[in-house]
């Protein structure tokens, strides 16, 4: 994959191109990155990923076998069991870079009311290690995007200062709407609730770039 260029016939989806490379991280069903690939009619430039494996997806998701059918079909790249806070070492990923690594709604499981330190410690001690992880991926420019909540007990967890221990800088901070990404269902992505919707209320795409 190249670092990004613009060419003639680019397609775009809010954020996102298809001249982009772009990884896609913990993403739930597959839906987002099948909303991204759709819309550009490809997705050679997307490696989706789970931590999943293939078959925890599978008992997890309903259209998660479709989803990851139909990416293959537009030619992406689907991985399982990919660690996001470890990501950079990964066999099938490491040495590549991105332009663009998106995580929507980082969460590390429900362990109790969301208001808890230590439930929030743990949501922050993935977003941390994934900032670790994915400022090693980024081509030159590139940019690390997380999408979350900014209401309490979510704007506690401290996105922006996460980042910066990573040397990340905030680029942008800019409103979200599911909307935008035609396919897309958001997950609750763990316990026997996994394959059911939240509730999104506020929330930004928080947008950072190296340095
Ligand atoms: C709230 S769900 C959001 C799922 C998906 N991004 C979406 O928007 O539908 C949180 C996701 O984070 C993933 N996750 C939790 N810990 C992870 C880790 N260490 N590495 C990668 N993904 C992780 C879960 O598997 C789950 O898919």
């Amino acid at each position: 994959m190249q670092a990004l260029g613009v060419s003639a016939g680019t397609k775009w989806l809010k954020h996102y191109s298809s001249d982009q490379s772009i990884l896609t991280v913990g993403d739930g069903d597959f839906s987002f990155s099948l909303s991204l690939a759709t819309a550009f009619g490809s997705g050679k430039n997307i490696v989706a990923t789970s931590l999943d494996t293939y078959e925890e997806l599978n008992s997890n998701y309903s259209d998660a076998a479709s989803n990851v059918r139909e990416l293959e079909r537009l030619g992406a790249t689907v991985l399982h069991g990919v660690d996001a806070k470890e990501m950079n070492v990964h066999a099938d990923l490491w040495p590549r870079l991105f332009d663009r690594i998106v995580f929507n709604f980082p969460h590390a499981g429900f362990n109790g009311r969301e208001d808890k330190v230590d439930v929030i410690k743990s949501h922050q001690e993935l977003v941390r290690g994934f900032f670790a992880a994915a400022r090693n991926m980024l081509f030159r420019r590139g940019e690390i995007h997380v999408t979350h909540k900014t209401k309490h007990p979510y704007s506690n967890w401290g996105i922006k200062q996460l980042a910066s221990e990573s040397s990340l800088t905030l680029l942008e901070e800019a409103a979200f709407q599911i909307q935008d990404y035609p396919g897309y269902n958001q997950k609750r992505g763990s316990s026997w609730r996994c394959d059911q919707d939240f509730a999104i209320g506020d929330c930004s795409t928080f947008i950072f770039l190296k340095g």
